[in-house]
C-alpha cells in the first residue's frame, strides 16, 4: 500500500470542483457531477494523496466539510478511490477533519453515514452523535 499523506485546504470552488477531486468521486459513487448547491460556501477540504517522483501528487480520497451555523459543521461528503479502499483511508481522514473542524471551534458535526464503514467513523468520532437533548420516549398509551 502506498503511503497516505493527509493534506488540508480551505477553499471556495465558485467555478466547479477540482479535476482530480471529481475524478475520485466517480471511482467511489459510479456517478457524476458534485454537490453544486453546496460549493459556493467555504468549505474544508481534506485531501489523501499518494506523492509521485517528478508528478503532482495522486489524489485517492477526500473529504469535503462545510459550517453551518455557530459551532456545527456538515461532515459532507467522504470518497476513497476504488483501489485505495479497504486500508484506512477513510479512517485516516475522517480523524483528520473531526481534529480540523475542532481547531475550528466546531462542537457539533453532522454529517449522513450511507455507507457502514462511515456509520463505524461516524459512532468512533461522535459525528452526528449526542449532542441535542435526549429523545423523548414514545408516548404509547
Ligand atoms: C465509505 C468509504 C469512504 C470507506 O473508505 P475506506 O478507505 O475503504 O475505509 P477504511 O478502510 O478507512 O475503513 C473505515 C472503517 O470502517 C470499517 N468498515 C469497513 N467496511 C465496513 C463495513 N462494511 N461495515 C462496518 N465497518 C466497516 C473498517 O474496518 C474501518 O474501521 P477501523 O478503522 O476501526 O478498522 C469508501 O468505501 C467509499 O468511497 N465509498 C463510496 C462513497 C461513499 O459511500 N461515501 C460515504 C458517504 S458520503
Amino acid at each position: 500500500m502506498d503511503r497516505i499523506r493527509i493534506e488540508r485546504i480551505e477553499a471556495r470552488y465558485r467555478d466547479g470542483w477540482p479535476r482530480d477531486l471529481m475524478h475520485v468521486r466517480r471511482s467511489a459513487f459510479n456517478r457524476g457531477p458534485g454537490p453544486y448547491p453546496l460549493r459556493r460556501q467555504v468549505c474544508w477540504y481534506v485531501r489523501a494523496v499518494v506523492d509521485r517522483p517528478h508528478r503532482k501528487p495522486k489524489l485517492v480520497g477526500y473529504v469535503v466539510a462545510y459550517p453551518l451555523y455557530d459551532d456545527t459543521a456538515s461532515f459532507d461528503e467522504i470518497a476513497v478511490l476504488k483501489e485505495y479502499q479497504g486500508h484506512g483511508v477513510a479512517s485516516a481522514l475522517t480523524a483528520n477533519t473531526v481534529d480540523w473542524l475542532k481547531d475550528n471551534g466546531i462542537q457539533d458535526i453532522s454529517g449522513l453515514a450511507i455507507h457502514p464503514a462511515m456509520s463505524h467513523l461516524f459512532r468512533r468520532h461522535n459525528i452526528g452523535g449526542t449532542g441535542g437533548p435526549p429523545t423523548p420516549p414514545l408516548n404509547t398509551g
